[in-house]
């Protein structure tokens, strides 16, 4: 049984500091330049980290993801959200009813080359005209300069975690193992898609959206990729 998003959940809740979702949010804002009160959304939202950052701008929020254990921690995490338990390749959305939308680290990218580009499409539909899309991926370039990785670490009040990972210049193939405390193992492996710029450009213009521009320019250190499409 693949442990996938009680691993995502309980890794990502300890070690990814709330400062890093507020600087995603800032980010994605700044490249998305929607005004507070209009309709966004967050597909693949998780358990809602960068939720509660969009409703805390004041922008009227929807979080989208498959996992209901992520949707029901998205709850307690943004309240002030509304959740939708749905498929990014066949959203329940209404077309053209978002001024923005926001898909942070790779989870529209999590599936086939097909699935990449069906997510797109839909994402592209229910964006109004002009409407803007931002997307958030680990660097490509630093994966493809260090394509395979092992790290171990403890985690004060999880276990021992063990991440393996290799870039195949596509896709990264992820194993994760969690030793829990009380004994229990949890594992799931996870293939990311990732996409350089011009490969997110073509993808785009398929689904009828705009590469627009970077964040940043992507050199080996950028530590991520932040990219503006638009409807
Ligand atoms: C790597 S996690 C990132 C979550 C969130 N964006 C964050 O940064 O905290 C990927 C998320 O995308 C969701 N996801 C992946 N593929 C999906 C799909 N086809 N439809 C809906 N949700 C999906 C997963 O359930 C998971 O919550």
């Amino acid at each position: 049984m693949s442990h996938a998003d009680r691993i995502f959940l309980e890794t990502t809740r300890r070690l990814a500091p709330r400062r890093l979702a507020q600087d995603d949010v800032h980010a994605a804002l700044q490249l998305a330049q929607v005004e507070p009160g209009k309709p966004v959304a967050d597909l693949g939202c998780g358990y809602g980290r960068h939720l509660r950052e969009l409703v805390q701008y004041g922008h009227r929020a929807t979080g989208v993801d498959r996992s209901g254990l992520l949707l029901a921690e998205a709850r307690a995490e943004a309240p002030g959200a509304a959740l939708v338990r749905a498929d990014l390749r066949a959203l329940p959305l209404h077309q053209g009813s978002l001024a923005a939308a926001f898909c942070f680290y790779s989870s529209m990218f999590l599936g086939s080359e097909e699935d990449a580009a069906l997510a797109l499409v839909e994402a592209a539909r229910v964006l109004r005209p002009g409407g803007a899309l931002v997307l958030t991926s680990d660097n490509p370039l630093r994966l493809a300069a260090s394509p395979h990785v092992k790290i171990e670490h403890e985690v004060p009040g999880l276990g021992r975690v063990v991440e393996e990972g290799r870039f195949d210049g596509a896709v990264d193939h992820v194993r994760k193992t969690v030793r829990l405390e009380s004994g229990e193992i949890l594992e799931a492996k996870f293939h990311i898609r990732y996409y350089r710029p011009g490969a997110l450009a073509a993808l785009a213009y398929v689904a009828g959206l705009r590469f627009a521009r970077l964040h940043e320019p992507l050199t080996e250190t950028t530590p991520q990729l932040i990219a503006l499409l638009e409807k």
